[in-house]
């Protein structure tokens, strides 16, 4: 069964910026990358620095920490797949976006 989370209105980042949700004991980042949405755990794989106040270029976030850079789109380290940050698809319908939390690794 698909466990969905539907983000708040109110919590929806506008377009090229970002935001820190937390629920079901996870702290997620929530990127809105030219109006695509990109979600992933906010916890750096390297040693577990935040990842949502990191610098964003295009769709690569940088973590603020020691400045390893991964792709939002498949949470790998860039030009290696030696470490990942968990992301979980979003789903919109409407206005409304949800976060799919046991789709993770789905490979979308
Ligand atoms: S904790 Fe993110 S690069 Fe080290």
């Amino acid at each position: 069964m698909s466990n969905r989370y539907p983000v708040p209105a109110a919590k929806v980042p506008p377009r090229n910026s970002r935001v820190l949700l937390s629920f079901a004991d996870k702290s997620l980042a929530l990127f809105n990358v030219a109006d695509q949405f990109y979600a992933i755990d906010d916890s750096c794989p390297h040693q577990g620095a935040s990842l949502c106040g990191g610098r964003l270029e295009g769709r690569v976030i940088q973590c603020c920490a020691h400045g390893l850079r991964f792709d939002l789109a498949s949470g790998y380290l860039l030009n290696s797949t030696a470490l990942k940050v968990a992301n979980y698809p979003v789903e919109r319908e409407g206005e409304q976006l949800y976060i799919v939390l046991d789709a993770e690794e789905s490979g979308q």
